[in-house]
């Protein structure tokens, strides 16, 4: 029987409150029996700035990079818009991204089918949808050089980003969404410019290689980015895993994940290249949203996207799969009940807050296993 490690850092404003009910899935999982997590806290944020003036210490640092995977809740708030800019809260997921080498960024839109109505989409386009945006996470045009503003002869300034890919970055993503594939309906949709940017040309060969090279069981097809956006909109139960550069992947997977409705139901994953000795990939999990200062302290928080990012960490870093499955259908049973935090609230249904909601879906797991 294995022991997993896992880093929790709750963050600023409704982090802790909702790293407080996993806590309470975790410790499920660990009284069922089989493989146990083992965890350890560490402060990141203003919380950390607070107690030693740093977004994140060395030494959590540390703690995560030996970490077999880390939970991490949510940063910021008002209290610290006014902090120097290179230890603001961001700053420290930034760090996190930045030395895990968390390339490729994982956003599910799944429709949960008591929410169907909640989104702003007719209830058939969205009912049963279930699609996995693979986003590239450490390149392109927010990272690439130059980038800079420059002062012009005439008197004017230019504001110069830079797009730029090489070809590990792409086979690597690439590889990421194929295999991921595999573990669903088996078809991948890359996006990219290719008729009118020169590392959309590219992205689109890498791709295509790759496939050739080893995954070809897979089916592939290739869509220009802004005509994926329509797609998504108009059709989205098409997709199945859509891979995607940094710049496109983020206003995709914005607009993929409010197909389905709130905030307070996205998860997401991070994860970096397996190591070379054991395999294991460096991963982070995380909701999508904020630290939501409005509600923080209220016990109104949803940790529903906190909750399914744990489901994704036992699916994506320890291969968990029954036990994935078992805890996202306890989230949907204790949404079939109508049980709701204020966010997802509807005509009829019973709204409770953030404690509640993690003993609701810990009942269901009980109920359902
Ligand atoms: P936000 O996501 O924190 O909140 C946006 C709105 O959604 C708020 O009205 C909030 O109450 C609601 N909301 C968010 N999560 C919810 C949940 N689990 N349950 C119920 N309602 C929820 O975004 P906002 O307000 O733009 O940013 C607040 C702070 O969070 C800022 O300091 C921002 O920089 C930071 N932030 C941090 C992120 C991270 O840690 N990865 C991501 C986005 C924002
Ligand atoms: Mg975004």
């Amino acid at each position: 029987m294995a022991t997993h490690k896992l880093l929790l850092l709750p963050g600023d404003g409704i982090g802790p409150e909702i790293m407080t009910e996993v806590k309470k899935i975790i410790a499920w999982f660990n009284a069922r029996g089989g493989d146990t997590f083992e965890t350890d806290q560490g402060l990141v944020g203003g919380s950390a700035y607070d107690a030693h003036g740093k977004s994140i210490s060395e030494a959590d640092m540390a703690k995560a990079m030996a970490a077999d995977a880390v939970i991490f809740g949510a940063v910021g708030g008002p209290k610290w818009d006014k902090v120097p800019y290179d230890v603001r809260p961001e700053a420290g997921l930034l760090r996190l991204r930045k030395d895990m080498q968390l390339f490729a960024n994982l956003r599910p839109a799944i429709c949960y089918p008591a929410l169907a109505d909640a989104s702003s989409l007719k209830r058939e386009i969205i009912e049963g949808l279930d699609i996995l945006i693979v986003r590239e996470l450490t390149g392109g045009v927010y990272f690439g050089e130059p980038k800079e503003i420059i002062d012009l002869p005439n008197g004017q300034k230019r504001g110069i980003d830079t797009q730029v890919y090489d070809t590990y970055e792409i086979e690597r993503i690439a590889a990421v969404a194929f295999e991921l594939a595999r573990t669903r309906r088996n078809e991948v949709c890359s996006m990219e410019k290719r008729n009118v940017m020169k590392s959309g040309v590219l992205w689109n060969d890498v791709v295509t290689a790759t496939h050739a090279a080893r995954f070809s069981d897979v089916k592939l097809s290739h869509m220009l980015a802004d005509a994926g956006g329509m797609q998504l909109v108009r059709w989205p139960k098409q997709f199945d895993v859509i891979v995607t550069d940094n710049l496109f992947g983020d206003m995709l997977s914005d607009v993929a994940a409010m197909l389905t409705g709130s905030l307070g139901m996205l998860p997401s994953a991070s994860l970096g290249a397996p190591d070379a000795a054991t395999g294991k990939r460096k991963a982070l999990y995380e909701p999508v949203h904020g630290s939501a200062p409005d509600i923080a302290g209220t016990g109104a928080a949803n940790p529903i996207a906190m909750i399914a990012s744990f489901a994704m960490c036992l699916r994506y870093s320890f291969e968990k799969v029954a036990e994935a499955d078992l805890l996202d259908r306890a989230i949907s049973a204790t949404l079939d009940k109508g049980l709701r935090t204020k966010d997802i609230a509807s005509e009829g249904s019973t709204v409770i807050g953030t404690s509640q909601m993690g003993d609701a879906i810990v009942a269901e797991l009980n109920a359902l296993s």
